[in-house]
């Protein structure tokens, strides 16, 4: 039996990296590595080939994913599902290794108890919101682009004497804009996990402006939904020219980092050696409290991912 790699839901960098893991690890196991295209919709159309070291040499500094990867609505249904299962069975693949969300791991689980294709799921989002695992692949290459494009807006924010709002990715989660604020010495951060006060900050940054404050720093999550109220709160009750910047796609794209290369190697390795040891496995393998381990799918979907209290304290002056 075989052993194959996707992607699914939105690509996120350190997947490549991961890819190229993947097959040298399943080839020094002499197991015969696949490479599902598209994600699930590729599942479903029999996109799936066989893979040599050639196709995973220089892939390791680039953005995205070599693979591809897809939101599926087709595999919501039992009759894709059984065809995806067809595809696999032809190639002999019983085992996937899938990197994606908590969406594409609870699509898998279902696959599993379907037609039992073993599976490890690697949490790989930028928006670092699965249940059960402190990071996810790409949130730090995520990160490092809104570093620079806020350092950027910063430059020309203070030569014009404005504010900037700043929208940043992360779906209903806060994660990378409460860091970029933090890292970037923001003045406002509103995120959905922390309750503002517009008045206390209108006040705080009306008498910094007296005092000489040239520019302001907003940064905004897309899960707030109110990235134009802010824009217009800062021109009229603060009384500073407003720009808005969402920063979008911009933060899927962009060379892994280092650490999240690091974290593609370790991540992979240990869900392809899972597979291959274990008879049975529909599992994630999480990074938490800086130990990797294996949890249930049942576990990433019993709670809501919580960002650590000790992170959301750091932005109290940025809320009120
Ligand atoms: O889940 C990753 C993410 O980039 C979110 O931050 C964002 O809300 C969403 O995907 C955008 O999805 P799409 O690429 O399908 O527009």
């Amino acid at each position: 039996m075989a052993i194959a790699i996707m992607c699914s839901g939105g690509d996120s960098a350190g997947m490549n990296p991961a890819i190229k893991t993947f097959v040298e690890r399943a080839l020094v196991h002499d197991e015969k590595p696949y490479l599902i295209y598209d994600g699930l919709e590729g599942l479903i159309d029999n996109k799936i080939s066989p893979a040599s070291y050639n196709d995973v040499s220089n892939i390791v500094h680039r953005g995205g994913t070599i693979i591809r990867s897809s939101r599926s609505k087709r595999f919501f249904e039992y009759e894709y599902r059984k065809i995806a299962y067809e595809n696999l069975q032809a190639l002999e693949i019983d085992k996937i290794v899938v990197l994606g969300g908590d969406g594409s791991f609870r699509a898998m689980g279902q696959f599993y108890s379907d037609f039992k294709i073993n599976f490890v799921g690697v949490p790989s989002t930028i928006d670092n919101d699965i249940f059960g695992t402190d990071y996810c692949l790409g949130v730090d290459t995520a990160l490092n682009v809104i570093r620079v494009s806020i350092d950027q807006i910063r430059d020309t924010a203070s030569s014009f004497r404005r504010a900037f709002v700043i929208e940043t990715m992360g779906r209903d989660c806060g994660y990378l804009a409460l860091v970029s604020s933090i890292t970037s010495g923001a003045e406002v951060c509103i995120i959905p996990e922390l309750d503002f006060n517009l008045k206390s900050l209108g006040e705080r940054l009306k008498s910094q402006i007296e005092s000489g404050r040239i520019y302001t720093l907003c940064i905004v999550s897309e899960g707030s939904r109110v990235t134009d109220e802010i824009a217009r709160w800062v021109e009229e009750d603060v009384g500073m020219q407003a720009r808005v910047t969402i920063l979008g796609h911009t933060q899927r794209g962009g060379k892994p980092t280092v650490y999240d290369r690091l974290m593609a190697f370790k991540f992979t390795r240990m869900a392809v050696d899972k597979l291959l040891n274990d008879e049975k496995s529909y599992q994630v393998v999480v990074f938490k409290d800086s130990e990797f381990e294996f949890v249930s799918i049942e576990h990433i979907n019993s709670q809501k991912y919580q960002i650590d209290p000790e992170l959301l304290i750091l932005a109290d002056r940025m809320v009120r």
